[in-house]
């Protein structure tokens, strides 16, 4: 099995034989701060002080260009041989991820890993991928060859004998999970059972100092180092039967836990070891963001009964009960001491409770005064990520700051005063957790430092004003003034304010008027809004209808007229604000832009169609065929020179200096996605050019001379996932600097370090300038059928030439034929076409 940046390697090994060279760079993290969105688990090692895994931290370490290894659905440090770390990858159980999942194998701390295929997929990003938190995954403590998976979608329980090579299922255990968030949901991704959870946890019944936190793999008693471990917890997401079983012969037979309420979802199961207790957390939701009801129990595994410990949440304690159970840790140098956070407490905060007596009483970290004043037992800082704020959630009363979504709660095996919890936004923390209990005031600070999590949906680089400006998912985004200080809370957006930002654009006559588009349900407000500071100030487009929303947008030279491929209700344009009306003439997954120097002309792209409006986005005609391409990625818009474009598709890049009229095929790249226009080499130059691309090897490429020969400018250590889903933008003050948006490692901005290769002579790695004929059809009609692509193709001529990419085959009937990460054939089989399912499935269906 070759590692993975052994594979990365291989990628731009074949790259640099077709003539690509490459030239070094170093990457940096734009500094946001604080992390931005859903941490679910944290995970200490046992034995090693100072050795802690945050779910989302091991992003950094996956460098390989892979998409689906990028969610983390479990992760297991070894508590024996701490440089074994194990992560079970994978995005989605339904049809959104096609490929099955994987355990990644390190065994150097993460530096390097090796995948081990499952039969079957991983979903880290599925309902429920709180649950169960690190114990998903599990090492035994006693024979730490042997590991655990509970697998999500009905799968089961899996096991390893040989440290992760290979899987098998654990055929005497005797439930898979039937609970399903939404058993109605077609789509797939909340009708998929949850994971069978939790655990297993290895249960001590005498306590060994190496191997010590509770709440991971704990060694057990009934066994001795080098034999399987006897004893062994197991949640399953069962709702109403049997939901936490017990093996005592090392997994070859189960039996429930005796005496258990199956009333809710067991979310985390903790050891206690010398307690030779078992907490269990319990939520009436899968989780992360529901959940009503929910309780707190203890299992006495000498007298075999359970005890229900659940905070009695009175007045004093911030109650009535209204919501469940997540995150839960004992501390292990003080037996117990327990805390347990709500999941889900919207309002008037998160809450999260703390007892020194086994659960018996509990302290909040915050109660009611006297409504609606809050006593609040902590003080909080924001000074590493200012723009989550003193407040983070504005507008809701009693000042929210502790958070939601609150899965992950660990207590320092080695030190009871370090805890670290994660929320729906970003890890808090602090080192005085035991001043909870003596000043009742403990300090809770934004704690992510250096993390960076976001996912990454647009990135512009304006020619004057900021260098950057950033659509985030969750966090809405930022106007980065700085690339290494974190935005402050006055560059927070809002007018509107919505979580996610699907897209962005600016006015290349009037850089500082700003598009953005939002992806939220209508309370958040318009889901367009124009700002005319850069970004600074926002007003919402009043000319956009409540219920739309998403998709991409381009504005106008002027920065009068926007247009709107929305997710869900076609293309639309708006000017002056005015309501925002169809564009029949474009199909409803067009690509779109915006001519940077002529107010009236914006482009468009679909299937192997390029489109020109002449009229403000009005109407659009079918200008040119672009040769055989199937799927158009990205339409990338000379800064200042009207009619100059560059239009990527699965059939590579295409230039056009006149409108469209006619297009060159670059040679070279025989698939290209993201692309930008950047400051050129030399002053007065031509932009510099960069794209995401498969020029012999998929990976980032500049090229200085207008595509004639191509430069790659990432390495094996910096893949940054999808390559061909990372929206991309290029600096046009600074030479050389391009941004790339990742899905979930933030934003990455990079700087040519070394020297730039000579150019090429070869052949191989020059332009060649093949003249695409322009279509007959008439551009000033808006009566042409877009959506026949037949017809429009047939208006076109196509030259065949040399630098056509070779044939990948032909995908079969109903057969995958796209969709991100794929690289099989993308032409279908006589009879069918190729139609995009979602980002992730495209299917060979009847023409
Ligand atoms: C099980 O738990 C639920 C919720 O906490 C509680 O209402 C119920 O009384 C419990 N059942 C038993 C038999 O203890
Ligand atoms: C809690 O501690 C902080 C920091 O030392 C202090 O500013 C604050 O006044 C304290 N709160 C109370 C209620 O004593
Ligand atoms: C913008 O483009 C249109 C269509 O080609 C043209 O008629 C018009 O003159 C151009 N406007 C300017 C200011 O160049």
């Amino acid at each position: 099995m070759p590692s993975l940046s052994s594979l990365a390697a291989l990628a731009i090994t074949a790259a640099r034989l077709v003539g690509a060279a490459s030239q070094a760079y170093t990457w940096k993290n734009v500094k946001i701060g604080g992390g931005g969105g859903f941490v679910p688990g944290i995970v200490f090692n046992p034995s090693q002080k100072g050795l802690a895994f945050c779910r989302y931290v091991v992003h950094p370490l996956i460098k390989h260009a892979r998409w689906n290894y990028w969610g983390v659905a479990a992760l297991a440090t070894d508590p024996v041989q701490p440089n074994r770390l194990y992560l079970a990858v994978g995005e989605y159980l339904n049809s959104w991820d096609p490929n099955n999942g994987n355990i990644l194998i390190s065994t150097d701390t993460g530096a390097t890993f090796t995948p081990s295929p499952l039969p079957f997929k991983v979903g880290g990003n599925m309902p429920g991928r709180g649950m169960g938190e690190q114990q998903r995954l599990a090492v035994d403590p006693n024979l730490n060859s042997v590991l655990y998976f509970g697998a999500g979608g009905g799968k089961g329980l899996w096991k390893s004998t040989n440290f992760g090579a290979s899987w098998t299922q654990v055929t005497a255990f005797p439930s898979v999970g039937t609970y399903v968030p939404d058993a109605s949901d077609s789509n797939g991704y909340n009708s998929a059972p949850i994971y069978v959870l939790s655990l297993p946890t290895y249960l001590p019944t005498d306590f060994h100092l190496q191997v010590s936190h509770g709440s991971l793999s704990t060694r057990c008693t009934s066994g001795s180092s080098g034999t399987a471990t006897p004893r062994i917890f197991v949640g399953v997401a069962n709702v109403g039967t049997t939901n936490i079983y017990m093996s005592t012969n090392a997994g070859s037979s189960w039996t429930a836990v005796p005496g258990q309420n199956t009333t809710y979802l067991p979310h985390k199961g903790v050891l206690s070891p010398s307690e030779k207790v078992l907490y269990v957390s319990y939520s009436n939701g899968a989780g992360p963001y529901d959940g009503t009801l929910g309780a707190v129990m203890k299992y006495n595994i000498a007298t075999s009964t359970w005890t229900d410990i659940t905070p009695v949440v009175d007045s004093s304690l911030g109650g009535p009960l209204y919501y469940g159970f997540g995150g839960l840790t004992v501390d292990l140098q003080t037996p117990g001491t327990v805390m347990v956070a709500a999941l889900n407490s919207w309002w008037p905060d998160g809450q999260i409770f703390r007892s020194l007596n086994s659960g018996s009483t509990w302290s909040p970290l915050w109660n009611w005064q006297s409504y609606p004043t809050m006593n609040k037992f902590y003080h909080y800082s924001d000074s590493l990520a200012p723009w989550i704020g003193p407040n983070y959630v504005d507008g809701t009363p009693g000042n929210t700051q502790i958070g939601w979504m609150m899965e992950s709660l660990q207590i320092d095996p080695f030190d009871g005063n370090h805890w670290l919890y994660g929320t729906g936004e970003t890890i808090y923390g602090g080192r005085d957790l035991k001043t909870w209990d003596t000043k009742h005031n403990v300090s809770i600070s934004s704690l992510a430092d250096g993390i960076e999590e976001t996912s990454v949906q647009a990135l512009i680089s304006p020619p004057s004003g900021p260098p950057l400006i950033s659509a985030l998912g969750d966090i809405q985004g930022f106007v980065h003034n700085s690339l290494t200080t974190p935005p402050p809370l006055s560059g927070v957006w809002s007018n509107p304010q919505w979580s996610t930002t699907a897209d962005l654009d600016y006015a290349g006559n009037a850089p500082s008027t700003i598009v953005r588009i939002g992806t939220g349900d209508s309370s958040q407000g318009k889901q367009v809004a124009i700002s005319n500071d850069g970004g600074a100030t926002w007003a919402q487009d009043y000319g956009a209808a409540d219920n739309v929303q998403g998709g991409k947008v381009a504005i106008s030279a002027n920065g009068d007229t926007v247009l709107w491929r929305t997710a869900g209700q076609g293309v639309l344009v708006s000017q002056y604000t005015n309501a925002f009306a169809a564009v029949s003439s474009l199909p409803a997954a067009a690509v779109i832009a915006s001519d940077k120097r002529n107010n009236s002309v914006f482009y468009a792209a679909y299937a192997s169609s390029f489109y020109l409006s002449t009229d403000g986005g009005k109407t659009f005609a079918v200008k040119a065929t672009l040769g055989s391409s199937n799927n158009m990625q990205k339409i990338a818009v000379h800064p200042s020179v009207t009619g100059d474009v560059w239009v990527t598709s699965d059939n590579g890049l295409f230039h056009s200096t006149n409108m469209g009229s006619t297009f060159t095929k670059i040679s070279g790249p025989t698939a290209a996605w993201q692309m930008a226009l950047g400051a050129p080499k030399t002053a007065g130059g031509y932009p510099a050019l960069f794209v995401a691309a498969n020029i012999g090897g998929i990976g980032y490429f500049r090229s200085d001379d207008q595509g004639t020969n191509w430069i790659q400018i990432n390495d094996a250590a910096h893949g940054f996932g999808s390559v061909s889903s990372n929206p991309i933008a290029a600096d046009l003050k600074t030479y050389g600097r391009v941004y790339i948006g990742t899905n979930g490692r933030g934003i990455f901005y990079g700087d040519v370090a070394g020297t730039a290769p000579p150019p090429s002579s070869s052949s191989s790695a020059t332009r060649s300038s093949t003249v695409l004929s322009s279509s007959t059809v008439k551009s000033s009609s808006s009566s042409v059928k877009p959506s026949s692509s037949s017809t429009v193709k047939s208006s076109s001529t196509v030259s065949s030439t040399t630098s056509a990419p070779p044939s990948t085959g032909t995908a079969g009937a109903y057969a995958q034929c796209g969709g991100q990460g794929w690289t099989g054939p993308t032409v279908c089989t006589s009879g069918f076409t190729c139609v995009a399912q979602n980002t992730f499935y495209s299917q060979c269906v009847p023409s």
